[in-house]
């Protein structure tokens, strides 16, 4: 089903016009050339490959179809980049879903938006009426300005327990559904819906494209909890989105940096005060969703959390997921019992410049942290689980010799601990739910051997002619092509090739085999003479690697003869070698 979306988003959506948006891009050497959003580079090495639809860095090796580019640069998983851009390229999901529950659920989102929307319009009247006095009394003793205010679409809920409820039923909706949404609230059992909002200064929070899908309420008294969200909904969920995240992405681009902060007023202030690549965390620790969502944006994070204990421990294990997914970060350590609010409002941008310059490195922070409370063998095991938790096999060489610098361990023992497959999928999920791509799923949780070492390197010279030329993939398999691979990578990707032909294979591809894939496409492709020889040389190595099979096949059938005493089998079977070891047939 996704595959038909992905095709024909894909002959609607030319994929440079798509990451234009994001990136200057300047024709060179046949594709288009600009500088790479995913990592920090002082030389161009993005391409964008028009009539073949897809981008590859030749810096930092990440590559894929126009989706691909899409849910990475906004953060988004691959469903909703899907459905964002099929919407765009007005293709209709629906028809290609013969799923009747898919059209409710979007209705139910559809009207969970409008109600919000609605909801974002009463909060932010009432904070010019006598409900919102309080409020903007609050806003003036902390400081805020009123390009803030409206940039934030800050508003207020009255004490009133029907404010709202009155509000969206002259708007015609449900107050049943404005439950659903999270807007009103009813006791368990049923009774009379009411405003779950009340007497708060409201912040919305908004999705990648600006919409209001959720808020958050201050109490301006000392009421309890002095933070209500709102709970999860159809349209929301704890933990994925970030406050100011959407007022904040193109200052983020721009910087390449982004900073990461706890609370509400934290994140005003900050922009406030200039700071405008700053978003929040929004009350939970940072998670892994967070940080995919984020690092689409920029190639460095600084963490400014309190300098508490309870701040300490987030940013270490906000730092050490921020680095497993690959992406450099920082942490601002504030004076005790100050949050970046406090700080801002009593030593202003001086104050807050010197904690940045002042900022640890990410990974030297998580050790200092490590080396100090930790026992020796809670610190090896922190860096074997920071190991087997890479978003990236590919990470492992850049880590492995800084973390046994920095704890005072082998890097051979940290080798020799299982590269298991990251926790983090740093590019795509997997879009193909086959069978056979759920096996493969399972084999995950093994530990594989690491991506290194020369025979990974022959299935990878291997694999290029399949993939210059897809057109010669049924013959290559017709004579056993696979009999050439070694590795568990090579043989997957040739799986996937084989099934695809000649159909566009992106989409079943993983992150690594995607910027294997891109960057194959990207070089020159062998023609005529040259094209024969490699043919030939493949074809001839097909041949060898069969001999060679069937030579390690005899050996073990003579070494179980052997052992059973079978004289006459293992006089025929030597035979049987003899032949196959035929000079004419060696290896050259
Ligand atoms: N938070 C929350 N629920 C709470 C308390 C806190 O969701 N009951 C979240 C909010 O996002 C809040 C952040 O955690 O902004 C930090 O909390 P805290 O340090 O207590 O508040 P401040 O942001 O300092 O709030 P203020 O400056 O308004 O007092
Ligand atoms: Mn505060």
């Amino acid at each position: 089903m996704d595959r038909q979306v992905i095709q024909a988003i894909k002959q609607r959506l030319n994929i440079v016009d798509v990451v234009r948006r994001y990136v200057a891009l300047r024709p060179g050497g046949g594709r288009q050339m600009g500088f790479c959003p995913f990592h920090q580079e002082k030389t161009a090495s993005f391409s964008v490959n028009e009539t073949e639809g897809f981008f590859y860095c030749f810096g930092c090796g990440v590559g894929g179809d126009v989706i691909d580019f899409y849910q990475r640069i906004n953060g988004l998983e691959f469903k909703d980049a899907l459905e964002q851009l099929a919407s765009e390229a007005g293709v209709d999901i629906g028809d290609f879903r013969p799923d009747p529950e898919y059209d409710a659920r979007q209705r139910l989102k559809k009207s969970c938006l409008e109600m919000h929307t609605a909801a974002q319009e009463y909060y932010r009247s009432n904070l010019n009426l006598a409900a919102g006095d309080a409020s903007r009394a609050y806003l003036r003793r902390r400081g805020m300005n009123d390009g803030i205010v409206s940039a934030f679409g800050l508003g207020a809920s009255s004490d009133d327990w029907q404010g709202l409820a009155n509000f969206l039923k002259g708007r015609g909706f449900e107050s049943d559904e404005a439950v659903r949404a999270g807007l009103l609230s009813q006791k368990e059992g049923g009774g009379r819906a009411y405003d779950r909002f009340r007497g708060r200064l409201i912040f919305p929070i908004q999705n990648l494209s600006g919409q209001v899908i959720a808020f958050g309420g201050r109490v301006l008294t000392d009421g309890e909890p002095k933070y209500l969200n709102s709970s999860d909904t159809p349209i929301y969920k704890k933990g994925e989105h970030l406050y100011g995240l959407f007022q904040a992405r193109q200052a983020m681009t721009r910087s390449k940096r982004a900073i990461l902060t706890e609370g509400y007023m934290d994140v005003l202030s900050l922009h406030q005060f200039g700071y405008v690549d700053a978003c929040g965390v929004l009350g939970t620790a940072l998670t892994q969703d967070q940080v995919k969502r984020v690092a689409g944006f920029c190639s460095r994070m600084v963490l400014v959390f309190d300098g508490d204990g309870a701040g300490r421990k987030a940013a270490l294990r906000s730092a050490e997921m921020i680095l497993q997914y690959g992406v450099s970060c920082s942490v601002v350590r504030l004076p005790d019992g100050e949050d970046v609010d406090s700080l801002l409002q009593t030593r202003g941008k001086e104050g807050f410049d010197v904690c940045l310059d002042d900022a640890v490195d990410g990974l030297d922070y998580c050790f200092s942290v490590v080396r100090d409370g930790f026992a020796p063998r809670e610190i090896v095991a922190w860096a074997n689980g920071f190991l087997a938790h890479l978003a990236d096999n590919s990470l492992r060489p850049f880590y492995i010799p800084r973390l046994a610098q920095g704890l005072g361990l082998a890097e051979a023992d940290l080798r020799r601990f299982g590269a298991g497959q990251g926790r983090l999928d740093a590019g795509t999920t997997n879009r193909a739910p086959s069978g056979q791509a759920r096996g493969r799923d399972k084999r995950r949780d093994a530990p594989r051997a690491p991506a290194v070492g020369s025979e990974e390197r022959d299935d990878r010279y291997f694999l290029r002619l399949p993939i210059q030329y897809p057109e010669y993939v049924p013959e290559l398999a017709k004579r056993g092509f696979e009999a050439l691979l070694t590795t568990d990578f090579g043989r997957e990707l040739w799986r996937k090739l084989a099934q695809a032909g000649v159909d566009d294979v992106l989409p079943d591809l993983s992150q690594e085999e995607k910027s294997f894939w891109a960057d194959t496409r990207s070089k020159d492709k062998p023609e005529g003479d040259d094209l024969t020889q490699e043919w030939l040389h493949v074809c001839r190595r097909i041949e060898n690697a069969g001999v060679r099979r069937s030579r390690e096949d005899l050996m073990d059938q003579i070494r179980a003869a052997t052992s059973r005493g079978d004289a006459e089998e293992v006089k025929r079977l030597m035979a049987a070698l003899t032949d196959l070891n035929a000079p004419s047939r060696e290896e050259e």
